[in-house]
This record gives structure tokens, sequence and C-alpha cells, in this order.
């Protein structure tokens, strides 16, 4: 029988972004950032002996990869392929458990999954291989810069090569609000580039720092069970994901996500904590949809505070 091996790995939220490159071609960050690992949306990828190519993976919501979609996830392959001195040919498939049309960025749990699901077969050929998560995630990284951070639960740090477990005991639901189902303008490794043409990229990676530092703090005190740190997550994840799309409008030639829909949401979420001194944490991706976290708690509320939005969440709530 032909040689399969399957694996999936799951996608992250940045809440605070990796957003430009040190270094562009192996995905260097600019700054460290921190995330949330969404295990419930996931990439699943099988491998097996075959003609080389890409195919969808039957059993999802079907998978469409452009031309160069395409050609970057399979030269990932061939990369870890080498890397581990591996030769042959394969046929990789792919899906996610979520639309690929509702706008979540997917790369990241692609590109874990892939590395997981060769690191897998490698192991089949090659049983004395004995490669660390750290450097797999290193590895995830030439593939895609957030991936590398997928491979820790349920938070993730990401300075340099790899990411590391963030010894964090605090466990959030997670919200998207959909706005938009269109594919984006501008991909986010256009976006890497553009903004450091942005005035205002001076100093960012020094905010990020700062911010990240005030931010771990704030979220060991929340899982302490402090209600004041969670409305300070709340600002600094909120002015985390503003710095980022500011870069964007500012960059030259500006480009931007926000829609009429994600305005509309923001100016909600924003509401809802003035008026009640409690709320999500929200941040948005490169994209215009926007996502909340949520304490275990706020499950109730949260189905109130979601009515009239087209959202998906991790506990099941569809509106
Ligand atoms: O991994 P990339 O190159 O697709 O970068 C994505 C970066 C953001 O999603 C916009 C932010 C982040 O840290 O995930």
């Amino acid at each position: 029988m032909a040689l399969k091996v399957e694996a999936s790995a799951p996608s992250n939220i940045a809440l605070i972004k990796y957003m430009g490159k040190s270094e562009s071609s192996s995905n260097r960050p600019a700054n460290t950032s921190l995330s949330y690992t969404l295990e419930n949306l996931r990439t699943f990828v099988t491998i097996e002996e075959g003609e080389s190519g890409w195919q969808p993976l039957p059993g999802y919501p079907e998978l469409q990869l452009s031309e160069k979609g395409r050609l970057k996830f399979l030269n990932h392959f061939e990369r870890l392929w080498s890397t581990w001195n591996l030769s042959g040919s394969y046929l990789i498939r792919s899906a996610n458990n979520f639309p690929s049309d509702c706008g979540l960025a997917s790369s990241a749990s692609s590109f874990a999954a892939l590395t997981l699901a060769a690191y897998e077969l490698a192991r089949r050929l090659r049983p004395e291989l004995n490669v660390t998560l750290a450097e797999l995630s290193r590895l995830s990284r030439l593939g895609s810069g957030s991936s590398c951070r997928s491979l820790f639960s349920p938070w993730a740090v990401w300075r340099n090569e790899g990411a590391e477990a963030v010894d964090l005991p605090l466990r959030l639901e997670h919200a998207v609000v959909m706005v938009e189902d269109g594919h984006k303008a501008v991909s986010s490794s256009e976006a890497h580039l553009r903004v450091t043409s942005s005035l205002i990229y001076e100093g960012r990676p020094a905010r990020a720092e700062h911010r990240l530092e005030a931010l771990r703090g704030a979220l060991a005190e929340v899982a302490r069970g402090s209600k004041p740190a969670w409305h300070e997550a709340y600002e600094l994840c909120w002015s985390e994901f503003w710095d980022m799309h500011a870069l964007f409008e500012t960059s030259r030639p500006a480009f931007g996500y926000m829609n009429a829909g994600t305005l509309r949401c923001l100016n909600h979420m924003r509401h809802i904590w003035q008026s009640t001194g409690d709320g999500p944490l929200v941040t948005m991706d490169a994209g215009p949809n926007v996502h909340l976290l949520f304490r275990q708690e706020q499950k109730e509320e949260a189905a109130i505070w979601l009515k009239g939005f087209d959202v998906m969440t991790s506990w099941g709530l569809k509106s």
C-alpha cells in the first residue's frame, strides 16, 4: 500500500501583530508577536506517494488555491524535504474545516499542518529523525511567518527564529464577525513590504514590544481573576490592531481592509465597553473581519452582544 500520512493544525489570531519583516526572504519578524490559538479552526493535510502536486482534500468545504498559493505550498514541502535529505514524489491534499471564502486567514493553519504532516511522513521514512517542536516552528516560519505560532497552544509568542509556548493558564472563547466574503485586495506578503513606506512605521517595533510586555502582564492578572486587567488588555489589543491598520492606510500607496460593516461592528463593541464596563477583546487581522475573544463566563452575554452580526464562534453559536 502507498505510504500516506495526515495531520492537522489550528489557526491563530495575533493580539500583538507580526507586521513588517527584518528579513523578507526568510520571514524574520520586525517585532515579537503574541497569539491565541484557534483550536477549532483547522487545516487538514494528507500526503501520499504519487504524482507531485496539490489537490483539495475531499470531505471538507472545497478549498481553492491560486496558482501562486499552490506553488508556495508545494515549495514549502520541497524545502522541508531537502532539509531532511529526502526525495520522491508526493501528492499533497489539504482543506480547512471552515469555509475558505469567509475571509479568515488560513495560511497560518495551512503551513503549520503541512509542516506537521511532512514531519510525520519524514519520520516514517527516516525513523531516526528527531526534530523538536521549536525547530518545526522555525521551519514552518519559512513557509508562512504566522504559521510558526500555530504549533503552540493556547498562547504563543514569536520573537525571531520560531515561536514558543507562553506560560499563561487562560483559556478564552473566540468569535469572528464576518463582514465580507471577498478575497483580499492586498496580500499579507505585500502588506509586510508596504508598511515600511509609512512615515509612522518608524517606532513601530518599539511600540509593539512595549504593548507586548504590558499585555502579557495584564493577561497574567486576568488569569488570576482581575477584572481591571481585562479592561487593560482590551485597550492594549484595541490600540494594537489600529496601529497595524493605521500603517496600512499611511503606506504609500495606501491600502486598507475595513469597510462599513467593520466600522459598525467596532463601534458596537466599543459602545458595549463604554456602557457596561465589560466586553470582549477586539482585534483584526489583515482583512475586514473582526475577531473577538471572551472570558468563559461571558458566553451568555456574548449571544446578546453579537445579535444582528454574521458570526462564527468557538462554542457553536451562529446567528
Ligand atoms: O504569516 P503572514 O505573512 O500571512 O502574516 C500575517 C500577519 C498578520 O496576520 C496580519 C498578523 C499576525 O501576526 O498574524
